[in-house]
């Protein structure tokens, strides 16, 4: 099928060079000149692992063109994917959907054939009738809408667009319906993925509920972990016995310094907002607890820094490992890393930040941190070491116990995201501190 991408971010890139690769021809819109020009050389304008080999085999083949020109994608489309961002509007409460209105008012007077505009962009329920709406006011004609949210973890971004759990349509037109089975047909022939074919709303619905209870797992082991730090117990050995009840599972039940990126705190704030005002109250309410817990983990987390130095932080020089707000992406968009190293900071200390594939992002929005280049730049003469994004770089399975120990300060380690083994480090001479679990100390 001739397709565009209107919009390619970190959802849309991934999306665009995805369906080269199933077989269509793609041209991408996105209205960032540079990133443009970066996607249109064959390169990604950020990491997501697998994108740029994709971008590099079909950019030069031709499958794949990305263009800042609209009426170039609406000439050649028949299927238009909408995949600009939602991000929260001035009052920091629901979303912002200028991106969305925007694209769907420019596209439509340039749609001249019947074809089929599928959003993938998060959206406040009750989108798709207002862009139905402005469709019905411009006088489209043959044009049937779509929504069809995105579930891709960023990291995965490439894998979970090839190969996702599920596919949700919310449409209203057998038309739409035969285009959606169409574009995603390579998927759908293997099987493993389920089509889950349903009304608008439902779709909207659908992807904020899906978002929401990711958000509650991470808050409700958090909660947990606020727990066993009050009580003495471990959160890990609490977070692995519950999940062994298969109702409640394994995955997510990792306890830490909380959820961010790009979505989730986003997508939480705004379905809470909207709950609120339409009359949901329960939901709301649930909601804006699960942000609570999020937003009070970073206190916990300068608390346990704050331990490990001994005292008030001023001056205190820290090897802060990690900025992309989880492994996999160079990310940073509310990322707690970077709100802890925020933190540190406030309180006096000298964190230098080093992450693998995030630093010349955070570099560049948030100049006011020291940063390294290579990681043991960043260790060098360190009071306190704290890991703040879980590259596997940082893990005792990389040998950094015996190697950081002959470069630090200080053998006091910080792991806000639980993951690390305790026991590898205290045998190379580490304290190690963790949210919600006993303070390991150096084995004799
Ligand atoms: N990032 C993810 O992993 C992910 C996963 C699922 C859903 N989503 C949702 O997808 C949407 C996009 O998220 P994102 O993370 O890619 O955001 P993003 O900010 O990275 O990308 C959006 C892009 O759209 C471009 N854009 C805006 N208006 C445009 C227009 N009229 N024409 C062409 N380009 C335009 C912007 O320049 C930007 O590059 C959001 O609603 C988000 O909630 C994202």
């Amino acid at each position: 099928m001739r397709i565009s991408v209107i919009g390619c971010g970190h959802l849309g890139a991934p999306h665009a060079a995805a369906m080269a690769d199933l077989g269509h021809d793609v041209i991408g819109v996105e209205l960032d000149p540079d990133m443009c020009r970066t996607l249109r050389s064959g390169h990604s304008p950020f990491y997501e692992k697998g994108l740029d080999a994709l971008l590099a085999t079909h950019v030069p083949s031709g499958r794949l063109r990305f263009t800042t020109d609209l009426a170039e994608a609406a000439a050649f489309a028949d299927l238009h994917f909408i995949a600009v961002g939602t991000p929260l509007d001035a009052d920091g409460q629901g979303y912002d959907m200028g991106q969305v209105i925007g694209a769907v008012r420019s596209l439509a007077p340039l749609l001249t054939r019947p074809c089929t505009v599928v959003g993938k962009s998060t959206v406040t329920v009750g989108t798709v009738a207002r862009l139905e709406r402005i469709l019905a006011e411009q006088a489209v004609a043959g044009v049937d809408l779509v929504w069809n949210p995105e579930f891709l973890r960023e990291g995965h971004a490439v894998e979970d667009t090839l190969y996702p759990d599920r596919i949700v349509a919310g449409l209203s037109s057998a038309e739409a319906q035969k285009a959606i089975e169409a574009v995603y047909a390579p998927i759908l022939a293997r099987g493993d993925a389920e089509l889950i074919v349903t009304d608008p709303a439902t779709a909207e619905v659908l992807k904020s509920a899906a978002n929401s209870f990711l958000a509650t797992k991470i808050s409700f082991i958090n909660a947990m972990a606020e727990v066993c730090a009050l009580s003495g117990a471990d959160v890990k050995a609490v977070a692995h016995g519950i999940g062994i009840d298969h109702r409640i599972g394994h995955a997510g039940m990792r306890p830490g310094i909380g959820y961010g990126g790009g979505c989730l705190p986003k997508d939480v704030r705004a379905f809470a907002h909207r709950m609120g005002e339409i009359g949901a109250t329960g939901a709301a309410t649930l909601l804006q607890a699960v942000e609570g817990v999020n937003h009070g983990r970073v206190d916990a987390a300068v608390t346990l820094v704050e331990e490990a130095f001994g005292g008030p932080l001023a001056g205190a020089r820290i090897a802060f490992l990690g900025a992309a707000f989880k492994a996999g992406t160079s990310d940073i968009r509310n990322s707690p890393a970077l709100a802890l190293a925020g933190r540190l900071r406030a309180e006096g200390a000298r964190p230098v930040v080093f992450d693998p594939e995030a630093v010349h992002s955070a570099r560049r929005a948030h100049p006011e941190h020291a940063y390294a280049d290579t990681l043991e730049e960043a260790l060098a003469g360190a009071d306190v070491t704290v890991i703040a994004t879980e590259w596997p770089q940082f893990s005792e399975d990389a040998g950094l116990p015996a190697t950081a120990a002959r470069t630090v300060a200080a053998r006091q380690l910080v792991d806000i995201r639980t993951v690390v083994d305790p026991l590898d480090w205290t045998v190379a001479g580490w304290t190690v501190r963790q949210l919600g679990r006993p303070v390991r100390r150096p084995q004799a």
